[in-house]
């Protein structure tokens, strides 16, 4: 394709709430990718890249094949009206699939990725002998959530546990044509290859359909899932397989927009390959360490690193630097040194047990702190965070270089209380060079009470105040970006150590 001008195929990436901003300009940086268009959770974009370079984004939980994005149309479905309901299921079949040729034209684009993604796997594989992989990749539960992460549960969020009453297969299977497992082709080439375009008729698929907004009060994701699948089995000839399907068709049906993709790859790409025990989602804590700015050479802490995933994550795309992991439970330190053996990077990353108020390292002698800050009933700090959170910052600053950046994952509370605190020490006119990508209803105002965050009294806490003094005067706030973990919603915060005159 390269040299004739072609940009290529039309993608999109699932993303984390909050990581669209930052998936683009990856998008950018590694696929210079054109026509990027970022919109809720998802990421549009056009590239000429290979399928490495694809699998390289660190920013997206999947990545799909673009097949369609329509405008939404009016389905005329009324809730108890079942004549009615199906007029208009009938509809939505119909727009969403549309012509055969699209998916002749699609399927052949995602057979040619996928011819590539088997030669890599190959040439890998070979060069993996030896290596065993992962026991809890091995074992009945994570096969299980392979499944899972597969889609089998059209209801749900890519990023979630499938949750719900219905059983998708039961109801999805009385519809679709079955076909014995001894019967199956084991791979695209049986089907699309050596038969030509006629065998892609023998293609096994399922559907994978989410439905938001309007149409979720008329229809469920897994009845419009089974109905697009039999239209589209009817009108391909292809035969469903719900548990091993060659090709998977994810189909998004919102207020905004109608949404088809093939996914590129089987499981998320947000599920790497070399974690063995998963901390804090890799995305979010890839995009902290891109946060950060590492350079080669540059020493980089993180003083909470529990298993170490941001560890992991920065030592993988930023090789050149040198990666310090410090935490004061045992049983976390064991599971990260597994996860640096497990992940080959024993030569980058060292861990020690300390605590994050008392590091036993010299001042100024790291030029990155990186810290997921504990939030939540898992990592609840005994004292009160609000009280500890000053003694914290202290020491994280007091190793930190002049000119070093610090990048702190915080709960919504501690990033409004930082902020009242960043306010309250620096100049009433200085707003600093602070970019901000956060939801209007999170962020504070300038007439927000300092009451509404229950900043304790500052004559009161002398010596706390203080710490502060001291801490936000060297501290240049460089961003803040709130993401989404899921469940719960964070904010991350960027300085950088200035010089106090
Ligand atoms: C939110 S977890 C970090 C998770 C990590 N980012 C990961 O991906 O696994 C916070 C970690 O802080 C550690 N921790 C709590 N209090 C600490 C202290 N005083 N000093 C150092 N580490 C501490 C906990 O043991 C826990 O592993």
């Amino acid at each position: 394709m390269a040299g004739g001008g072609d940009p290529g195929n039309q993608y999109f990436c699932t993303a984390s709430r909050g990581l669209e901003q930052l998936l683009r300009e990856e998008l950018s940086l590694k696929l210079s990718a054109s026509e990027v268009e970022p919109f809720s959770g998802k990421v549009f974009f056009t590239a000429d890249a290979d399928l490495k370079k694809l699998k390289s984004l660190k920013c997206a939980e999947r990545l799909f094949l673009l097949v369609k994005k329509l405008p939404p149309i009016q389905v005329a479905t009324h809730k108890g009206a079942k004549h009615c309901l199906w007029k208009g299921v009938h509809m939505l079949q119909k727009y969403v699939i549309g012509e055969s040729s699209e998916w002749l034209n699609i399927v052949a684009k995602w057979k040619s990725l996928q011819d590539l993604n088997k030669e890599e796997e190959r040439i890998s594989d070979n060069t993996r002998t030896g290596i065993k992989r992962p026991a809890q990749q091995e074992s009945g539960e994570t096969r299980k959530r392979s499944k899972l992460e597969l889609g089998e549960s059209p209801v749900t969020d890519f990023n979630e546990s499938p949750t719900g009453p219905h059983n998708t297969h039961s109801l999805i299977e009385e519809c679709y044509q079955s076909k014995s497992p001894t019967q199956m082709p084991s791979s695209p080439d049986e089907l699309l290859n050596s038969k030509g375009q006629g065998a892609a008729s023998s293609m096994h698929f399922r559907v994978s359909c989410r439905c938001s907004g309007k149409i979720a009060k008329m229809i469920t994701s897994q009845e419009l899932g089974r109905a697009i699948g039999v239209a589209l089995s009817r009108q391909m000839g292809w035969k469903a397989e719900l548990r091993n399907p060659v090709l998977e068709v994810y189909v998004h049906i919102s207020d905004v927009h109608y949404v088809v993709g093939i996914p590129i790859v089987r499981l998320p790409l947000a599920r790497r390959d070399y974690i063995k025990s998963a901390g804090l989602r890799s995305t979010v804590a890839w995009a902290m360490a891109y946060l950060a700015d590492i350079k080669a050479g540059s020493l980089v802490l993180d003083p909470m690193c529990g298993l170490g995933t941001i560890l992991l994550e920065a030592a993988k795309e930023w090789p050149t630097a040198y990666y310090h992991g410090v935490d004061n439970t045992a049983s976390q330190l064991q599971m990260a040194s597994a996860n640096v053996c497990f992940a080959k990077l024993t030569n980058s990353i060292d861990l020690m047990r300390a605590s994050v108020t008392e590091l036993p390292l010299l001042t100024e002698s790291m030029n990155v702190v990186i810290c997921d800050i504990p939030f939540g009933k898992k990592f609840k700090i005994s004292q009160d965070m609000k009280t500890i959170m000053p003694y914290i910052l202290k020491e994280m600053v007091r190793v930190l270089s002049i000119g070093g950046t610090l990048v702190l994952l915080l709960s919504q509370e501690l990033s409004l209380l930082m902020q009242q605190w960043q306010k309250l020490k620096s100049h009433p006119n200085d707003k600093g060079n602070i970019a901000v990508w956060q939801n209007p209803d999170t962020t504070p105002k300038d007439t927000d009470p300092v009451e509404h965050i229950d900043v304790q009294p500052i004559s009161v806490e002398k010596e706390q105040s203080d710490v502060k003094t001291q801490i936000f005067a060297s501290l240049v706030p460089t961003g803040i970006f709130q993401v989404s973990l899921g469940v719960t919603e964070a904010a991350i915060h960027r300085y950088k150590k200035i010089l106090i005159s």
